[in-house]
């Protein structure tokens, strides 16, 4: 049965929210219903954790398959032994290192946790939301909560209240408006439960930040195979995509230019709407051509992440039939920013020499 309801929107001081708010909000939560909030990394599509037909409801409402497990949040360490058992000591010097923050780690599920939050798996992946109005929410609901991120399965992440109004309108009971969320990429998914620690989706927190705590952290093997970007669509689940088809160029700068130019122009010719996802300075470039999202400063990687899923929608809405981006590197945010546009370009990576 399709769960529908009119969805409400409350502004809310992403700083010190108001504990009325907060308060509707957390009943919502306890009653079994669906609240997207803000976090420092995008907004969360939230339900009862502990309540597995809600959680069925956060499959429905996204149009999520069943077989991709969502995230709990917490707000103190006592919902992290809640959640999870047989948590290894590196998990709790990872936790006293990053949390609050950006970094989500995968468990053994303590027996009571429903299986629906994990698909079925004997695990369960936690994180302690950095953000006040995540803070406060999951207090006062005194429950972990389940979140994905607050948009429909495939479309770009919500950073905004609006882009989550936009994908779930009369699917979700509330949406806390808190503004625009800081990092604008997902968190960092490691996990522990594996021989060596795996990175599985790169994030907010950084690999070479991990590795002062986990020297022996690897990242899963796709995020690593320099010389083939693409040689594995089929692992390449659609997923963060724009309505435009995007395509991603990687190589040395100038040739990469001239080679957007050109595809650009190709594409005008055959009378397609073209969209440039680029750096500031790339579009000093290609201003000329297409119609341009300037993410900010190539150098200033967090800038570009805050932007990216704002530049992807943006240029949706400015209704373009194809967009033309280019990779920031792989170290740093660069792996994590690799990783969103690969999967924007379903893996139509054009690597120029
Ligand atoms: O920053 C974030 O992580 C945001 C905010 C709302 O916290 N959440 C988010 O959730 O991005 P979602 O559902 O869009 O992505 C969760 C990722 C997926 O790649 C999922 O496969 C992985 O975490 N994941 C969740 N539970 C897992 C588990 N038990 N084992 C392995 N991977 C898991
Ligand atoms: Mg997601």
């Amino acid at each position: 049965m399709a769960y529908s309801t009119e969805t409400r929107v409350f502004p809310i001081d992403p700083n010190t929210p108001d504990h009325e708010s907060i308060r509707i909000a957390a009943d919502l939560i306890r009653q079994g219903k669906l609240v997207a909030f803000p976090t420092e990394t995008v907004y969360g599509l939230g339900a009862n954790a502990l309540d597995a037909e809600a959680i069925d409801r956060i499959y429905r409402a996204k149009r999520r398959p069943a077989s991709d497990p969502v995230i709990a949040h917490i707000s103190d360490m006592a919902q992290l032994e809640q959640l999870a058992h047989r948590i290894p000591s590196n998990a709790y010097e990872l936790a006293a290192a990053f949390w609050p923050g950006a970094l989500t780690l995968v468990l053994q599920r303590a027996p009571h946790v429903p299986q629906n939050i994990a698909t079925g798996l004997q695990t369960v992946a936690v994180r302690m939301p950095a953000h006040p109005v995540a803070q406060a929410l999951i207090q006062a609901a005194g429950v972990p909560i389940a979140a994905p991120s607050a948009n429909t399965f495939t479309h770009p992440s919500a950073t905004t209240a609006e882009h989550v109004l936009l994908d779930l309108r009369d699917h979700v009971d509330l949406i806390l408006d808190g503004g625009q969320t800081q990092i604008g990429l997902e968190s960092t998914v490691l996990d522990l439960t594996s021989e060596t620690p795996l990175v599985l989706r790169p994030g907010g927190v950084l690999l070479d930040d991990l590795k002062l705590i986990i020297p022996d952290v690897k990242m899963i093997e796709r995020y690593t195979n320099e010389d083939e970007p693409t040689s594995a669509p089929g692992q390449m689940l659609k997923h963060y995509s724009p309505k435009a088809e995007v395509t991603l160029f990687t190589g040395p700068l100038y040739s990469v230019l001239i080679a957007i130019r050109q595809m650009c122009l190709t594409y005008q010719e055959q009378g397609r709407r073209v969209g440039l996802l680029l750096a500031e300075e790339d579009c000093h470039h290609l201003g000329d051509v297409g119609v341009v999202f300037s993410l900010g400063k190539r150098a200033d990687l967090k800038t570009i992440s805050h932007n990216l899923f704002v530049g992807l929608r943006e240029l949706d809405a400015q209704q373009v039939d194809v967009i033309l981006t280019r990779d920031f590197g792989r170290t740093g945010l660069g792996a994590a920013l690799w990783d969103r546009l690969v999967r924007a370009a379903e893996g139509h990576v054009i690597k120029v020499r």
